[in-house]
């Protein structure tokens, strides 16, 4: 097997946040052969490993002592079907959202109010990828990896992936499963879910009576649009922070002194606050600092305006971690992965 690794290649153009780090060995593989080819590679050197997809939720933060296998495995299948849903296999190398409109094209549903979140399908399980009221879990089957620890390739069931909020199994032990494929379960009759923020009404501006799955796709794209940086016009990796989750009696005593705070009751009895309504009234919306800044539009989202490092990035987050701390006696936690080198 021929491997094609280079040397000192820079990632700038591999990270939606447009870091300009350098990775010592890069490769990009196509199979399953050149990934096992690629891992045995680095393995024999003793070389450190970094999967790459998309690229849209890490933070880089210096120069990559590593092998960076970007992971390029394509192509869609539909496994079986009946007349309620089809279970669909796309290689962990496809576009998100590319799927999402090759789904929607063929009538089925589920992955509509995903559309247009920015990365690959392989990374989509990682964070357990959400937005307007919907995550991947919903409609996800399985998952295919290679266990880097055993070598061997394993389905595991939706359970067995333990999805929660913004994060998975592959999250907590990072580095273990390389996800070759994710297998859905899509439905082909909607059952539409309209009831997160704006979407019910920006389809009632719009004038859509009897919304379809299509439609619910464009009004989320809409919407995002309007908030959201596209990485291509101003670099960024979505979300800085998650949304935290306090005790009821701490956001109760929150709601007193701050009557306009947004905050969603959990199930558990916990409230999750939005993290985006802190920061921007801690005053941190539109900040810069050099080439690194808070964005205009959703103070969740830090993004770089041309030459920030990701040291400067990080260095911002933590003066916004410290100031919401202060005031509102929050923790936020960082969204995307950190990797430092
Ligand atoms: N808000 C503010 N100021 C801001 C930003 C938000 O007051 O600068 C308020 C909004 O007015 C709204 C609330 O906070 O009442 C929630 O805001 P929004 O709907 O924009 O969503 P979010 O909670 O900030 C989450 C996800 C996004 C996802 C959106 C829509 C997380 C960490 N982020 O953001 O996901 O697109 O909901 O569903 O859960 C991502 O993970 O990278 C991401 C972009």
């Amino acid at each position: 097997m021929s491997l094609s690794i280079q040397e000192q290649v820079s990632l700038r153009s591999y990270n939606t946040l447009a870091i300009d780090v350098a990775a010592r060995f890069f490769v990009a593989v196509q199979s399953l052969e050149q990934l096992q080819a690629a891992l045995a590679w680095a393995e024999q050197r003793e070389i450190a490993v970094l999967l790459l997809g998309g690229g849209s939720n890490l933070v880089l933060t210096a120069d990559l002592n590593a092998l960076v296998i970007h992971l390029q495995l394509r192509g869609i299948q539909v496994l079986s079907e009946d007349a309620d849903f089809a279970q669909v296999e796309v290689q962990a190398g496809e576009n998100w959202h590319d799927f999402v409109q090759w789904s929607l094209a063929q009538g089925l549903s589920g992955l509509e109010n995903l559309s247009l979140i920015p990365g690959n399908v392989g990374a989509a399980p990682v964070q357990n990828i959400g937005a307007y009221g919907a995550e991947l879990k919903d409609h996800l089957d399985s998952v295919l990896v290679l266990d880097r620890y055993t070598g061997q390739i394993q389905r595991l069931s939706n359970e067995q992936c333990q999805f929660a909020y913004r994060d998975s199994l592959f999250k907590r032990e990072s580095g273990r499963r390389v996800i070759l494929s994710v297998i859905f379960k899509l439905p082909k009759h909607a059952a539409l879910q309209l009831d997160y923020g704006h979407l019910r009404s920006y389809l009632a501006e719009q004038q859509v009576q009897q919304p379809t799955a299509q439609d619910v796709s464009r009004a989320v794209c809409a919407i995002r649009a309007e908030k959201l940086p596209d990485p291509k016009q101003l670099a960024n990796a979505g979300s800085f922070f998650k949304n935290p989750v306090i005790s009821a009696e701490h956001a109760q005593q929150l709601q007193e002194n701050y009557p306009n705070i947004v905050s969603f009751a959990q199930a558990d009895g916990q409230v999750k606050l939005a993290a985006g309504w802190l920061i921007e009234h801690a005053g941190w919306k539109g900040v810069r600092q050099g080439d690194a800044g808070v964005h205009t539009k959703q103070a969740l989202v830090l993004v770089n305006y041309g030459g920030a490092s990701g040291q400067q990035i990080l260095e911002l987050a933590g003066q916004i971690q410290a100031d919401i701390k202060q005031r509102f006696a929050v923790e936020l936690e960082i969204e995307p992965n950190v990797i430092t080198g």
